[in-house]
């Protein structure tokens, strides 16, 4: 069988046609500062993909752009793989890819587990914190972004075959603690004396963290004498006084295990072992200090430490301060992410460490960046990267809210979506099991939410709204979700698996190009994915092959009797290929396909 360059090991679509278009550019002394530029294009009258690097290329020798972008063109080789080559405007290269290029193409992808995916030569060790929620309180939506984004990107890391560490930075130091350890005593204590012998059972106290913490902050507010004991705690508990540290454990393992069942439900892939709590860095918080201080890059300022980065300075030339040690001799958040990073190269011995963290903490990174680069915390090679998000906003463009104006537990949102979804579902196929509608509506609606954010470009902040993110219509998870049944309702009638083919692919209609040479994006789009840590340009790949696959589904009959059998054999691989890399690419965003909706 011919195998396809981009999966025999060799290269992806795109880089195997930048390839053959930089070696035309040598051949006629176009030197390799200037790219191809390369893109596929939006209408097919420009062809599939477009170049126009030659247009820089021509302006910079001062020389007539068409006459040397014909010049390319007659050094161009494309044998075998296009059907014409043109040149348009002012010297676009315009490339029209051959089917037969395409169904040879499409046959490899269709034997290929890996779906023309091929593993990075260079693997990076890619440190990724994400999640990262404080367990002071329950996780609430705020939470939801850093660990969908987060987790979307690790699996993509994972996929192209990066060594991945993930890293949940859990926030549970800091004085809120001290309250929280005070408030747990009292409630045991009291349902001690409630019921003799009762065991001290910290899960009934914590059963909603939410309200555990209302409490304890009622507690604080209208009880001087509680107030003095939680901040002595706080003191108590940093000087590793056991009664204190017993308590805080105890806090501490019921707030994680909450966190655990929400990525569960979330199908978040965070385990247990990827914990390193902001408390695993308490012993390194003095050698920061001291090393800064060594360094010259802190000094005493109002009695507290504090390093001034004029790489940060505002207008006024004034420079940022980090504050490294308060004056009542606590650390705070920045010194811990400065000796998290310290531990992140020099223990994990990361090459790239990212972020996902909300945007409102961008000066924080950057702070943190700065500060570690110029204490050689971390080498000058590691790329340190803050994958900001925006906001998730209600229906009335302000932060998601409850009706109430309280802020929305994740739980209690990711109930309400498996709900809508049970609805939903019931509504469109009655017929159903339980077992089944069950299982279906929590996928859906897990899905649905995960889709709605990680389609929006990070960056921004978006709206959350319930029913555009159930509809079936549209770039949402149900949508894609709902393609991945159609084939597999397809493969039903055609009683026959959905396992690789090795049909040979022959395409001759319009639709079966469009869908060929989508199939075809799935490498690079990952690899874009990999670079940029932007999850919506999977999204996006996603429901144009959905959509590629509906009209093609449309217009290119497989199973009707008029079909001879070497097209319905060859349109029945297509759907494989489709349903595979559906499916695949769902996975990558941790969302879940069925059989049958
Ligand atoms: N716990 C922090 C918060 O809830 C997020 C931590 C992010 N990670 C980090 N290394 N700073 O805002």
């Amino acid at each position: 069988m011919p195998r396809f360059p981009c999966v025999s090991g060799l290269m992806t679509l795109r880089n195997l046609l930048n390839q053959r278009l930089r070696t035309a550019m040598t051949a006629v002394g176009i030197d390799d500062t200037f790219a191809p530029h390369l893109a596929q294009s939006a209408r097919p009258e420009f062809g599939d993909f477009q170049a126009n690097g030659v247009l820089a290329a021509a302006k910079a020798a001062k020389t007539n752009p068409r006459e040397l972008a014909q010049a390319v063109v007659n050094k161009l080789d494309l044998a075998d793989i296009a059907s014409s080559v043109e040149i348009a405007g002012p010297g676009f290269i315009n490339i029209h890819l051959a089917n037969g290029f395409l169904g040879r193409g499409l046959m490899a992808l269709s034997t290929d587990n890996r779906l023309g995916v091929e593993k990075v030569d260079a693997p990076e060790t890619v440190v990724v914190d994400y999640s990262s929620p404080n367990l002071a309180k329950a996780m609430h939506v705020g939470h939801l972004r850093s660990s969908i984004i987060g987790d979307a990107v690790v699996r993509v890391l994972e996929y192209r075959g990066d060594t991945v560490i993930r890293q949940n930075h859990m926030g549970d130091w800091g004085t809120q603690f001290g309250m929280l350890i005070a408030e747990l005593e009292d409630q045991l204590v009291a349902t001690k004396g409630a019921a003799a012998g009762a065991t001290e059972n910290p899960d009934i106290a914590l059963a909603d963290l939410e309200m555990f913490y209302q409490q304890a902050k009622a507690h604080f507010d209208a009880d001087p004498d509680f107030a003095t004991k939680a901040r002595d705690y706080v003191v108590k508990l940093q000087s590793g006084d056991a009664h204190c540290r017993t308590l805080w454990q105890q806090f501490i393992d019921t707030s994680v295990a909450h966190s655990e069942s929400i990525y569960q439900q979330l199908n978040v892939s965070l385990s247990h072992t990827d914990i390193r709590p902001e408390s695993a860095y308490n012993d390194d918080l003095e050698p920061i200090a001291n090393e800064l201080i060594q360094q010259g890059l802190a000094g005493e300022s109002d009695g507290a430490l504090v390093a001034f980065l004029d790489e940060l300075a505002n207008k006024k030339g004034e420079p940022s301060p980090v504050i490294v040690r308060k004056s009542d001799g606590g650390y705070l958040y920045a010194t811990t992410d400065l000796a998290a990073l310290r531990y992140r190269d020099q223990q994990l011995k990361a090459t790239r460490i990212l972020y996902f963290i909300d945007a409102r903490q961008a000066l924080h990174m950057k702070q943190v960046f700065t500060l570690a680069r110029k204490a050689g915390f971390v080498g000058d090679d590691i790329s340190l990267e803050h994958h900001a998000f925006g906001t998730m906003m209600g229906p009335d463009g302000k932060p998601f809210k409850t009706r109430t104006g309280g802020t929305v537990k994740l739980a209690d949102l990711l109930t309400e979506a498996v709900h809508r979804a049970e609805q939903l579902v019931s509504e469109k196929n009655p017929q159903l099991s339980s077992d089944e509608r069950n299982d279906i509506a929590r996928k859906v609606g897990i899905g649905a939410v995960k889709y709605a954010d990680l389609s929006k470009t990070r960056t921004q902040d978006y709206i959350f709204n319930w029913d555009s993110m159930l509809s079936f219509e549209g770039n949402t998870a149900p949508y894609l979700q709902y393609a991945y049944t159609r084939i597999q309702s397809i493969f039903r009638k055609a009683g026959i698996s959905g396992e690789d083919s090795s049909a040979s692919i022959v395409i001759t209609e319009e639709q079966e190009k469009k869908l060929a040479l989508q199939l075809l994006g799935f490498s690079d789009t990952l690899e874009q994915v990999a670079r940029e840590a932007y999850p919506h340009v999977l999204c996006t790949y996603l429901y144009d092959l959905a959509s590629a696959f509906m009209s093609f589904y449309e217009h290119c009959p497989i199973l009707k009797d008029h079909i001879d059998a070497p097209t319905r054999d060859s349109r029945l691989a297509m759907c494989k290929v489709t349903a595979r890399t559906l499916s695949q690419g769902l996975d990558l965003l941790g969302i879940e396909t069925m059989e049958a909706m």
